[in-house]
């Protein structure tokens, strides 16, 4: 078994930064504005319904169990991401700990996280700015034009060119992307906010019976469903190489992130269906502009959510993106993936290239794949990638008893063991046909370890840094 430690992976990157590497750009408050950037985006805003429509008024207890998750694994991901502050995220974490088999497969199913995250993203994005086209001009976009095959349409344009503006913006380089999503994020908490404030005020506690419609089974496939909205707060950990001070801001601001969401998604799943029964709100597209419409009585409110969620999932956009170009930089720099990967311009210290074949590969499927098959398959890969981390993190303490870290996750191993059920739970709530191609994908990733991977693995190739022997994970 392969086994790169946190001491050589900080090293390998460190190299790089002599050279023409990253540069360490970002503060705590650009950290918490890339996070919710990268986490708040079209789960609340198109998901939120879906998610009403299996748990009914119980949606708050599936975005609290999804929270729940989160904040296990979060715990998990602060620990790590302090003690191992580089690019490649729960790849590296991974790598660190559990072995190259499995840090290939983790990244692999990183491509559903960030990759085919993007693209369910940026299908939710289209919608909005057809809704949004719709209340200033009254006209929307073809179908033909702005849906995929299974959706009545032949390929969604709207969704491919949201893409290429991020793709646009993240070559460009760092500061640039980082100051557009802190602005977009304090835009998108004003909008959520500003929709609680409204919806509020027609709250009805009658709407909130039958509190569980669908029982247990309700709330778990609702959890599942809202787990999506919290994707992404991970993405923190693939600025490592970008953060000052990263083993104290990295943590914070994870934390933060988390607290602020959590907090912000069961308020706003509150006044929604607080202010419209939980069947009205059910399926329903556009559901919080619709429910704004229907408390003011004008369609102008609803036009500015609208609006937001536009801004919103655009930034989410953006940051998935920058997340799967750096950790594609890491699993490349082990030579687990093309090098082309790797390539940071001198110019703008970005990997320009890499970020071009990923909109360019994620935008296929933004194109023309059912917005509820690429988010099914975004959970569960996430669920799956979460759930390693939190074995990645006690395999950490096991395998290098001595590594620095400004944070340690409570209650260990608890703490992380509580995490893998959580995920398995509600990875078992997304259903058969997205186990059945999240297995065919699993496969693939297999076979092309097997394949490429494994022959190109430059640790395979190169020396052991001394010192850096990891202890074995159970004792002889
Ligand atoms: N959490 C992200 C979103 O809701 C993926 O859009």
């Amino acid at each position: 078994m392969r086994i790169k430690s946190p001491a050589q992976l900080v090293a390998d990157s460190g190299a790089d930064l002599e050279g023409h590497g990253l540069r360490r750009t970002m503060g705590l408050f650009q950290l918490v504005c890339f996070g919710v950037g990268a986490i708040v985006g079209t789960g609340i805003f198109v998901g939120l319904s879906d998610s009403v429509s299996e748990a009914g008024p119980a949606v708050v207890v599936s975005f609290a169990l999804a929270a729940i998750t989160c904040v296990f694994t979060a715990f998990s991901f602060a620990e790590l991401g302090s003690a191992i502050p580089v690019s490649g995220s729960s790849y590296s974490f991974a790598y660190a700990t559990l072995g190259e088999r499995t840090a290939f497969l983790v990244g692999w199913c990183l491509l559903l996280e960030y990759g085919v995250s993007a693209s369910a993203v940026a299908v939710g994005w289209g919608q909005y700015l057809n809704e949004l086209l719709h209340s200033l001009t009254g006209l929307s976009l073809p179908a033909a034009l702005s849906a995929p095959p299974g959706d009545g349409g032949v390929v969604n344009i709207p969704a491919v060119v949201v893409m290429v503006l991020a793709a646009l913006l993240l070559a460009r380089g760092v500061r640039e992307s980082a100051r557009a999503t802190a602005v977009m994020a304090v835009v998108k908490i004003a909008i959520l906010v500003l929709f609680c404030a409204i919806a509020f005020t027609a709250y009805t506690s009658d709407n909130l019976s039958p509190f569980s419609p669908h029982h247990l089974a309700g709330i778990t496939s609702g959890a599942s469903l809202a787990f999506f909205s919290y994707i992404g707060f991970d993405a923190i950990t693939t600025a490592g190489e970008e953060v000052k001070n990263p083993r104290r801001n990295i943590p914070l601001a994870i934390m933060i992130c988390i607290g602020v969401v959590t907090l912000l998604y069961c308020l706003v799943a509150l006044a929604a269906i607080g202010a419209m029964s939980a069947d009205d709100v059910a399926d329903r597209p556009a559901a919080l502009s619709l429910i704004v419409n229907d408390v003011t009585g004008s369609t102008v409110g609803g036009g500015v959510i609208a609006f937001g969620a536009l801004v919103a999932i655009a930034s989410v956009v953006l940051a998935v993106m920058y997340g799967q170009t750096r950790i594609l930089l890491s699993m490349s720099r082990d030579g687990l993936v093309p090098r082309v990967f790797e390539r940071v311009s001198p110019k703008t210290s970005t990997p320009v290239a890499g970020t071009w074949i990923v909109a360019a590969t994620f935008a296929v499927p933004a194109a023309v794949v059912p917005l509820d098959v690429v988010m099914n398959l975004t959970t569960i890969g996430t669920l799956a990638v979460m759930a390693v981390v939190n074995v990645a993190v006690i395999a950490l303490r096991r395998r290098y008893p001595d590594t620095e870290t400004r944070f340690r996750v409570p209650f260990h191993p608890v703490t992380p063991a509580l995490g893998v059920a959580c995920c398995l739970y509600l990875m078992w709530g997304t259903g058969r046909a997205t186990w059945l191609q999240f297995s065919v994908f699993l496969l693939a990733g297999a076979v092309v370890y097997a394949l490429y991977g494994r022959r190109n693995s430059r640790l395979a190739a190169g020396p052991r840094q001394a010192g850096t022997e990891p202890k074995p994970l159970v004792d002889a």
